[in-house]
């Protein structure tokens, strides 16, 4: 089990005798987890500070970057506007759990193959979105691509190498070769 009690900051001396702790129960990446922690610690840093899942990035704290994007059940969240508390009895899925210990992800793939990343700050939550979208709809557009990723800001790349990383994923995951040599050159 994992006690988060240094994100216990208490604003006077004493007040923190009082702040409640609770127990969450949680699967990530597969694995049964727990940790006392306080009502409100945030998901996106229970992973990053309890589990030290660090993949997760927190780049604005208010539901717009969508750095700090995972799994919940399945489903896309911005982990820095979900309690941690939330989570509890559901399964968690953070970048970490996408390879497997001697296979990238074809998502991971993709995105090393088509040059998706420059700085990297924003690959992690693109990356899960990319995962919930083909999870649901394995064969996209390139419209339904840029859809799904549309909560996920990127500062560095101009998405057009993001967009094709997901492309060459969804056809990677479906058994064909994607063919990356469209893609030389162009940013
Ligand atoms: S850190 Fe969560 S959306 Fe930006
Ligand atoms: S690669 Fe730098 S923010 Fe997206």
């Amino acid at each position: 089990m994992t006690s988060l009690f240094e994100e216990v900051t208490p604003a006077t001396e004493g007040a923190g005798d009082d702040i409640p702790v609770t127990r969450v129960d949680l699967k990530v990446n597969g694995e049964r987890r727990a940790a006392d922690i306080e009502p409100r610690l945030l998901l996106a840093h229970l992973l990053r500070n309890g589990f030290r899942l660090t993949g997760t990035h927190t780049g604005c704290d208010t539901t717009n970057c969508g750095a700090c994007t995972v799994l919940l059940d399945g489903k896309p969240v911005k982990s820095c506007t979900v309690f941690a508390v939330q989570a509890g009895g559901h399964e968690v899925t953070t970048v970490e759990g996408l390879a497997t210990a001697s296979e990238l992800h074809p998502i991971q793939e993709g995105f090393k193959d088509e040059h998706g990343l420059q700085c990297g700050f924003c690959t992690p939550g693109m990356m899960l979105s990319a995962k919930a979208l083909l999870d649901e709809n394995p064969n996209p557009t390139e419209d339904e691509v840029r859809w799904a990723l549309s909560g996920n800001l990127c500062r560095c790349t101009g998405y057009q190498n993001i967009v094709k990383a997901v492309l060459w994923a969804a056809e990677k995951m479906q058994g064909d070769s994607p063919d990356s040599e469209s893609t030389e050159g162009e940013g």
